[in-house]
């Protein structure tokens, strides 16, 4: 993994537009997308560029089952809100929420194989999640309907009004998938990500650590700010 630590948030995220840039001038056509307060920087720079994304598609990571497209805590709402209503993709792809889970698991799968992905953006949880692949999820994973933990419900629940309204599973693509990526790059800034990042980095490679499984991947770039960097060892 190539560690690079930025002096805050917002030259973490420039650093990640001139990698998305560069990989751009190298011919990459997938990308695969995450959501969060993670990306919200990056988004607005891509949005304010020139550069241009219509010969590009992009495939999210993840959706919360029960909400519609249209639903404002949607993350298809989110990245319509945030990225493609303002520049237009080629094609974009988010799970369905509404759609029968096995059905939707296949089709998501069927889109990964169809298009592979030649840059994926993550963000990580504080339990060191990638997508909504929580502590536990197998290596092995592929799309499919998860039960999001304590931990994330908590953290998620800043975003809606009542508590009982975040939902309580998503639709993720799976580790697997996510490691069949040609390159990776993982965003994280602030205080809160930095044990999530220290155990990815540093720890050892275990399913209680999604993220640890990064390290067996060829082509992977953390970009983190001063504190989520902050009790790395090296
Ligand atoms: C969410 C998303 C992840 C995201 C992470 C961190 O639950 N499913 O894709 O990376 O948690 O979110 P944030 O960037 O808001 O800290």
């Amino acid at each position: 993994m190539n560690v690079f630590v930025a002096k805050d948030k917002k030259e973490g995220s420039q650093k990640v537009f001139d990698l998305i840039t560069q990989e751009m001038e190298d011919g990459a056509k997938v990308f695969g997308l995450a959501t969060g307060s993670t990306p919200e920087d990056l988004y607005k720079i891509m949005t304010s560029s020139d550069m241009d994304f219509s010969g590009i598609t992009s495939i999210n990571l993840d959706e919360y089952v029960g909400l519609s497209p249209e639903d404002p805590q949607s993350y298809r709402y989110f990245m319509e809100k945030h990225l493609f209503s303002k520049k237009p993709f080629k094609k974009t792809y988010v799970p369905n929420g509404l759609a029968e889970e096995a059905e939707e698991n296949t089709r998501y799968n069927k889109i990964i194989a169809e298009n592979p992905i030649d840059l994926q953006i993550l963000g990580i949880g504080t339990n060191g999640h990638i997508g909504f692949n929580e502590p536990g999820s197998s290596f092995e994973s592929e799309t499919r309907k998860v039960a999001l933990v304590e931990s994330t419900i908590d953290s998620n629940k800043v975003y809606f009004d009542h508590e009982e309204d975040v939902p309580r599973y998503a639709f993720s693509m799976g580790i697997k998938s996510i490691l069949k990526s040609k390159k990776i790059i993982l965003m994280a800034f602030g205080k809160n990500k930095a044990e999530a990042i220290q155990q990815m980095i540093e720890g050892p490679v275990t399913e209680e650590v999604p993220a640890s499984v990064l390290q067996q991947h060829p082509n992977v770039i953390v970009i983190v700010d001063e504190e989520a960097g902050s009790l790395l060892n090296r």
